[in-house]
């Protein structure tokens, strides 16, 4: 069985550093963070993940499993790190640069070295393969060099990490072969040849198709507000259509792949992509419409207190990155006016820079609890849960609080023009 070498253990690489090692394969998880490498040799986890935790227990006591801090010989080199944006917008691939020389000196003729990450087109061409030339090797003969991307979705990550269609882009065409026959050992669902500049391009089109789509779902919430309608109701009706599928609207776009990849494709053809750009500004101008719509919801309030409920960017997981929650926290945070306290029952202290309130804590004595995630513990909230409250008012931002109680007031982020200004004593129920 043939020995992986995993570069980045985060959410895409220690799931796939524990699957490939639950197939056989002899896994070497390679991470510069001291306390991650400690953690999963100890047969812990440091992020959430559902059954990842029983799965890395398993793998790294059955020995198939190890993490360390510098990469080693193997068969195949999986890179899984970080591609962020720098404040311009610009791809940050330093670290796939750094992880890609890091595995160089260990490199063997006939090896697999595969990019997980995703990266600008023509990063495998432009960047990789130059970095391997450098380290003495002819990219397109001695070593085999792909591009595939991952699509999981967070909190079924073990699932979709086996049953998804995988692209495997190969700087030629016998690297994507190779690349892909490591996929075929583990995953069941298709596995697709192609080149690499097509793999990088498709995984990107795929974000910005869904950035563009919640953008439009995002600007019909502006649009029934001034018009007086209910979005979530026109997205309801709409979607009825055979061929429509509006998207969901929310408090803005979070994650490091939706609000970060449409940059990678306008950084290479900015003239191009206009409606790219455009999808992102009405995103990113989210987090100021809900506070905007707090603002008047509060308005005739002396010091309102606002519980601010969810900081990831999606529901049921610990993700914070690039969270628009976050955004609407800080901004909140900064209006004196306000009495801001938030609550994640997902989140630890150590992953905001600002206190975590108890839940408890969060309701005493507020007036506004604005839901800004759809964790399932938010969904089922009871009137009896909000009893701490000064005025039992929601703003839910994700359309996903079931709550129907005549004591409380929930407003949707898709039917705002029915909002009006929490009284110390709320009369009625919209
Ligand atoms: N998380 C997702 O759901 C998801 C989905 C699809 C694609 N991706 C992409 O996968 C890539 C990895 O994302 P992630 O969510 O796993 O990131 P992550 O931040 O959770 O994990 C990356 C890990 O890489 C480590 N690292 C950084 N530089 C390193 C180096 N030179 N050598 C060894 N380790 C290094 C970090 O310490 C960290 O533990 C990104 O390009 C991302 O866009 C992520």
């Amino acid at each position: 069985m043939k020995k992986v070498c995993v570069v980045g253990l985060g959410y895409i690489g220690l799931p796939t550093s524990a699957i490939f090692a639950s197939a056989g394969f002899d896994v070497i998880g390679v991470d510069v963070n001291e306390t991650v490498v400690a953690t999963i040799n100890s047969g812990d986890i440091h992020i959430e993940e559902t059954g990842l935790a029983e799965l890395v227990n398993r793998v790294v006591k059955e020995g198939k499993f190890r993490a360390q801090l510098a990469p080693e010989e193997a068969d195949v080199f999986i890179i899984a790190v970080p591609t962020p944006i720098h404040d311009d917008y610009t791809a940050n691939i330093d670290y796939v640069i750094e992880a890609t020389k890091s595995v160089a000196p260990y490199l063997r003729k006939g090896n697999v070295v595969i990019v997980e990450s995703t990266i600008p087109p023509r990063t495998m061409d432009d960047v990789v393969a130059p970095i391997i030339r450098e380290h003495g090797f002819d990219p397109e003969r001695d070593v085999y060099l792909a591009h595939c991307p991952e699509r999981v979705l967070p909190g079924r990550i073990l699932i979709e990490l086996v049953e998804n269609t995988r692209i495997v882009g190969g700087v030629t065409k016998e690297a994507a072969k190779q690349a892909a026959d490591v996929y075929r050992a583990i995953v069941k669902g298709e596995v697709i040849e192609t080149e690499a500049v097509t793999a990088e391009m498709a995984k990107l089109m795929e974000n910005t198709f869904r950035d563009v789509n919640i953008a439009l779902a995002n600007e019909l919430v502006k649009i029934a507000q001034r018009i007086g309608v209910n979005a979530h109701k026109v997205i309801e009706l709409a979607n009825k259509h055979p061929r429509v599928n509006i998207h969901l609207p929310g408090p803005g776009v979070g994650g490091h792949c939706l609000a970060v990849d449409p940059y990678f494709i306008v950084e290479k053809a900015k003239e191009e992509s206009q409606l790219i750009q455009t999808a992102r500004r009405i995103n990113n101008s989210m987090p100021h419409f809900v506070v905007e719509q707090i603002k008047r919801m509060t308005a005739e309030l002396e010091a309102p207190v606002i519980a601010v409920f969810g900081l990831t960017y999606k529901g049921n997981t610990d993700d914070v990155r690039e969270s628009p929650a976050i955004e609407i926290y800080e901004e909140l945070c900064r209006n004196e006016r306000f009495d801001v306290r938030a609550y994640d029952p997902h989140v630890k202290p150590s992953q905001v820079p600002f206190p975590l309130a108890t839940k408890e804590e969060a309701l005493d004595g507020a007036h506004l609890v604005v839901v800004l995630a759809d964790h399932n513990e938010f969904k089922t909230l009871t009137a009896e849960e909000l009893a701490p409250m000064k005025t039992k008012v929601i703003f839910d931002t994700k359309h996903c609080v079931r709550l129907d109680d005549e004591d409380v007031t929930v407003y949707q982020i898709g039917h705002l023009s029915v909002v009006r200004a929490i009284q110390e004593h709320p009369s009625e129920r919209v």
